[in-house]
């Protein structure tokens, strides 16, 4: 397979030579490596060919878009956060001493494994399932002088091992791979199996715990985006049970107020050894506010130790990258200060649900 991709740019690559704007041209051959999945290979065509078309902005933008699609949209923004990697930082530095071996799950483009070399690690040991966000934290660990403390390994967490990949049991763990949702790339199965496999006894997790909260909530467009039931003179009630359960909305989404404080729902400690396969719970939530509740909103919070804590609270003006996820109610529950409603929520260690637990107060 290997073969034949180098076979098609080698002899695709031959012909568009002959073109005049062999550079716009090369970008296509790019792109086609891409769909065959051969990303690095891709980035390296695309580099080249914006390097030889950089006088032509065809060229470049097109480059650009095809790199720009192979790292998942969310990176520039997380890595832009100042609060986030304030916390971060300050967080790694409490945590690791000099001489440690440090390892890391999911580095992106490696921004907290920088961190971690800068901390005093020895060695930071990393590993990132993206090849071309594996790559660039390689770069960024050249550019940054940490090319001999920071090693990264592309492939998941689950294939890495101790005598291959790690000389020995790390004496930390730390990773960020808590998506909007929480769960979304498996967080619970891969820190179990790190723990299990490849950290020495005792050794300590950043963060701690990471943890979903709940509150109730208006939002101005629960009407057009939570639900259907009528429009323009039709029923259109068949379509109701289809609007989405978990609706993933930027952190200052307009028109979104939290009628009550937020409650944890789940909290996963992440010096416990393992964690249930399914669990369902409820919370009270208590208004703050009067108002009408027509959405539950969650967002995560991310212990990173003692002393600093990561809340994606959704609020006006909030910056933080990471986006709450809307269940919006049916018909919207009206509240005066100091009622209580109890949320239920529901996960299978993949996907959570919630909603308003019937035997509200
Ligand atoms: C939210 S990003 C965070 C990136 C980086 N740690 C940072 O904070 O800047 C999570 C990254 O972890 C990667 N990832 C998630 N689970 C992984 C696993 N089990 N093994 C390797 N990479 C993983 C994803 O591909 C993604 O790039």
């Amino acid at each position: 397979m290997s073969d034949d991709i180098d076979r098609m740019i080698a002899t695709l690559g031959a012909a568009l030579r002959q073109r005049p704007d062999y550079p716009f041209h090369l970008i296509g051959l790019a792109e086609m490596v891409a769909a065959e999945k051969h990303r690095r290979r891709a980035v390296k065509l695309a580099r080249e060919a914006m390097a030889l078309g950089r006088d032509d902005p065809a060229t470049v933008m097109r480059g650009r878009r095809l790199l720009a699609s192979m790292l998942p949209g969310y990176h520039v923004p997380m890595m832009n956060d100042a609060r986030r990697n304030r916390a971060w930082d300050a967080a790694l530095r409490r945590a690791i001493r000099p001489g440690m071996l440090v390892f890391e799950i999911g580095t992106g483009a490696g921004m907290l494994a920088l961190m971690a070399a800068r901390a005093g690690a020895a060695k930071v040991v990393t590993c990132e399932t993206n090849p071309v966000a594996a790559e660039l934290a390689r770069a960024l660990a050249a550019r940054n002088g940490y090319a001999d403390r920071i090693e990264v390994i592309t492939g998941p967490s689950q294939k890495v091992t101790i005598g291959t990949d790690l000389e020995r049991p790390a004496d930390l763990l730390f990773c960020d791979i808590f998506a909007d949702g929480l769960l979304g790339f498996d967080p619970l199965s891969a820190i179990g199996d790190v723990r299990a496999r490849l950290l020495a006894p005792g050794a300590p997790v950043v963060p701690r715990a990471a943890s979903l909260c709940v509150g109730l909530a208006a939002w101005e467009d629960h009407d057009r985006s939570g639900k259907i039931d009528a429009a323009c003179g039709f029923d259109l009630s068949p379509l109701a049970d289809f609007v989405d359960v978990a609706l993933l909305r930027p952190i200052d989404t307009p028109g979104l107020d939290l009628l009550s404080d937020g409650e944890t729902l789940f909290r996963f400690d992440f010096s416990e050894a393992s964690f249930p396969a399914s669990e369902r719970c409820a919370v009270a939530c208590r208004a703050l506010k009067a108002g009408h509740v027509d959405t539950i909103a969650r967002w995560i919070r991310l212990e990173l130790d003692a002393e600093t804590t990561l809340e994606a609270r959704p609020e006006p003006g909030a910056l933080f990258f990471s986006s709450p996820t809307l269940t919006p109610l049916a018909a919207p529950i009206p509240v005066s200060v100091g009622d209580e409603m109890r949320v239920g929520g529901w996960h299978d260690r993949h996907k959570i649900l919630t909603w308003i637990d019937p035997g509200a107060c």
